[in-house]
């Protein structure tokens, strides 16, 4: 795995940014898979940004998002669809029909997870995967003890995960939430893998998905075995590697 330490939060948003538009301007009609999130975020500025000032050619790549959470309007700000679109695609001028997203809202969920991922490789699979890290070393919703061969799914959620999600999106409690996620084998198909973690909160569990053993407890710990995954830190997010990474 090659490991990238930004030096600050700046840099870090514009070497991520920089690998999406490269992505885009090599391959045209690339599949470029997004996560949400703080991480995130600042990258999708960046990009959006760039395109403002330079526009590059975005008339036939296309986006989704690793997840999606079920059983709110696709149209309330804190669907990763609406996120998403609000953050890139809608900058970068990408209507939906280049935007591979799930419903979120359905009556047949195991239906849209299978949908989901035959859009995906319909489309020719992932060029590339940007992911972010969860605390307990999630990635997608796929949460610790999920199996490593697993396919495009509805996670349930996590107590800790699911409060984060209604503090930050402000879905209401009467509103049952999931997590449809793609699974970690589909995860491990895209060509190329960037895990992205910012900030000393992620310093323990970069380590452990990263020097740790190979483990379903962790996640993340899979991208060990994907023969083409970046790494992107800031020095807070990498205090905890070993010798001279760290
Ligand atoms: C949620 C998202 C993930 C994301 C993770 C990290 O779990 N479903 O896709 O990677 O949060 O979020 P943050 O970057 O805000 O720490």
């Amino acid at each position: 795995m090659k490991i990238i330490i930004a030096e600050n939060e700046q840099r870090f948003d514009e070497i991520a940014a920089w690998e999406i538009i490269g992505q885009i301007m090599t391959k045209k009609d690339s599949l470029i898979g997004l996560s949400t999130g703080q991480t995130t975020m600042g990258m999708h500025q960046i990009t959006s940004e760039i395109y403002k000032l330079h526009p590059f050619d975005t008339s036939r790549v296309k986006f989704f998002n690793v997840d999606e959470l079920t059983n709110l309007p696709r149209t309330y700000e804190g669907s990763c669809y609406a996120m998403i679109r609000k953050q890139l695609c809608d900058n970068l001028n990408v209507p939906d029909e280049r935007f591979l997203m799930p419903l979120t809202e359905s009556d047949d969920f195991e239906k849209e997870c299978r949908l989901f991922e035959e859009r995906i490789s319909e489309n020719g699979g992932a060029d590339l995967q940007i992911l972010g890290i969860g605390w307990n070393g999630h990635i997608g919703i796929n949460q610790p003890g999920t199996p490593f061969g697993s396919n495009t799914w509805v996670s349930p959620m996590d107590n800790i995960f699911e409060a984060r999600v209604r503090k930050e999106t402000g879905v209401a409690d009467d509103y049952e939430l999931g997590g449809l996620t793609l699974g970690i084998k589909t995860i491990m198909k895209s060509r190329k893998i960037i895990l992205a973690a910012k900030g000393s909160k992620k310093a323990e569990i970069i380590r452990k998905a990263l020097e740790g053993p190979v483990t379903e407890d962790i996640p993340a710990s899979i991208l060990q075995l994907h023969p083409n995954c970046q790494v992107l830190l800031d020095r807070e997010a990498a205090a905890h590697l070993s010798g001279e990474r760290g």
